[in-house]
């Protein structure tokens, strides 16, 4: 677990991330925790990293955040191997050295400490500042926590590695095994006996004892074709649970992967015309300091709960919702910096809005407040996709900025005929599946004035919204 290049003691992590999130969350352990030696695996990175724990728990685009214990190939087990030997060979697979699993115990019950301390040091700050200065109270929280987690995190000035290195001493340690196998390893072995073996061995070669309701740690094993991982969740909550969020709306870690998107800079105006809750506006908010957000929604309930998600988040300030249609937005053309939106779609909203039929005026009114150079970023169902798509292969020269994997996922969707789409059909009357070119190009008034002429895609990013997938497209405005 160490690593000398780093100058430092790093400590091996892993994160989970939703389906399509991986590239952001590797990007943002670089750039937020200077990660190294990261390894991308599907809905998993994995790091090193020698920053504070809580930089690390500050992390959005993951979901959990976990200690890692050991990460091998997978268990490779020989034709017509008896269940005996296949438990020896899992035992072997599982069971690491002693003393460094011993260690991992130790620094993570210390990590969750640090963690947990946090949480406390943040909210009774908070309560004083709010005291304190209720114009100021957005920065506030965030430099006062800022200020108190490095004060815990460093009480004494010494560097992290020594403060690591300084273990707390818990006897027995309790443990739980959480357990998942798939592939060929599950034809031998289901959950319960992989966590007989795993648990035999930590209680004989450790003598730790296994509490089902609260124990230390949750060891977590993950067992694939491909790979072997083993962890301590660092968190009871997900780090993707926010809590500067009171009235949850889109996913917080695409709402936040979207902003990031959106290549938001100091002093920019970026507008929601279709807010909802307000979410991707608040992870952009919480992101950028020095930014201004709009956003607009047709609807009293969402406003009055995202007016309520602003106070909650203490963005006062810097972000303010209005009522209006995004078809005919009140702002002035050219004025707002970059715009990001996810169009109604799915089970929840899909029925309010025929957002199929009303695509093409929702883009112009976007494109028109764009200034030049400005960014859009949008969230569309596969079918609202497969329209811009033709919408952009219908300008040959455009269609070449099409990433090719992209075009390759939503060549599948349109192709489909939305047959496979998992979401909603947008309206009960409507025929399922995209539109036809002809359609398309009824829709969108032709060529002429199609209101992607002004606007060069940059690229397309497929991510899993839970039940239904989501494409997130990424688009520059080029011409006045
Ligand atoms: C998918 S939801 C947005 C959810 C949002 N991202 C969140 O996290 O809460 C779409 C929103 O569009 C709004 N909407 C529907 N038609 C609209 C219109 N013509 N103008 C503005 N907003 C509209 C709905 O009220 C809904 O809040």
């Amino acid at each position: 677990m160490t690593d000398s290049s780093l100058g430092c003691f790093p400590v091996r992590y892993f994160c989970t991330a939703g389906h399509g999130m991986e590239q952001f969350l590797v990007e943002e352990v670089k750039s937020k925790v200077g990660a190294q030696d990261v390894i991308r695996l599907q809905g998993k990175v994995i790091f090193s990293s020698c920053a504070n724990i809580n930089s690390v728990t500050s992390l959005k685009s993951a979901e959990r955040l976990f200690l890692l214990l050991n990460h091998e190939g997978p268990l490779k087990l020989p034709a017509h191997v008896n269940q005996a030997k296949a438990s020896s060979l899992l035992q072997s697979k599982l069971t690491g050295d002693k003393e460094e699993l011993a260690r991992a115990a130790m620094l993570c019950i210390s990590l969750q400490g640090a963690i947990k301390d946090r949480a406390i040091n943040c909210q009774v700050q908070t309560e004083g500042v709010k005291k304190r200065d209720q114009d100021e109270q957005s920065h506030g929280e965030a430099s006062q926590c800022k200020r108190k987690r490095l004060e815990h995190e460093n009480p004494d000035g010494a560097p992290r590695d020594q403060q690591t290195e300084r273990l707390p001493s818990v006897d027995p340690v309790t443990f739980r095994i959480c357990c998942k196998c798939s592939g060929s390893v599950a034809r031998y072995f289901s959950t319960q006996d992989v966590s007989k073996v795993l648990g035999a061995s930590l209680t004989t070669l450790l003598g730790w004892r296994v509490d089902l309701k609260n124990p230390h740690l949750e060891v977590n094993v993950n067992l694939t074709d491909d790979y072997c991982l083993q962890g301590i969740p660092l968190t009871k909550f997900p780090l993707a649970t926010r809590s500067y969020v009171q009235t949850t709306g889109l996913r917080s870690t695409v709402a936040w992967a979207m902003g990031s998107m959106a290549q938001i800079q100091p002093g920019s105006l970026v507008v929601d015309p279709m807010c909802g809750v307000g979410t991707i506006l608040i992870e952009a908010a919480k992101e950028h300091n020095d930014t201004y957000f709009l956003g607009i929604d047709i609807d009293d309930e969402q406003l009055v709960k995202a007016r309520g998600n602003i106070v909650h988040a203490h963005l006062e300030g810097r972000m303010q919702v209005l009522k209006a249609s995004s078809l005919a937005l009140p702002l002035h053309s050219a004025s707002v910096d970059a715009v990001v939106c996810d169009l109604p779609f799915g089970r929840k909203f899909g029925t309010k809005m025929d957002a199929a039929k009303n695509l093409p005026l929702i883009l112009s009114e976007m494109t028109r407040v764009l200034r030049v150079g400005g960014v859009l970023v949008l969230l569309l169902s596969p079918q609202l996709s497969c329209q811009i798509k033709r919408l952009i292969t219908q300008d040959d020269a455009k269609s070449d900025s099409v990433q090719e994997n992209d075009s390759q996922t939503e060549k599948q969707d349109c192709q489909s005929d939305g047959a496979t789409s998992t979401e909603q059909p947008s309206s009960p009357g409507r025929k399922k599946g995209p539109p036809s070119t002809q359609e398309t190009e009824h829709l969108y008034g032709l060529r002429r004035t199609s209101p992607l002429s002004s606007l060069r895609h940059e690229n397309t990013i497929r991510v899993s919204l839970g039940a239904i997938d989501g494409l997130m497209h990424k688009f520059v405005k080029l011409d006045p």
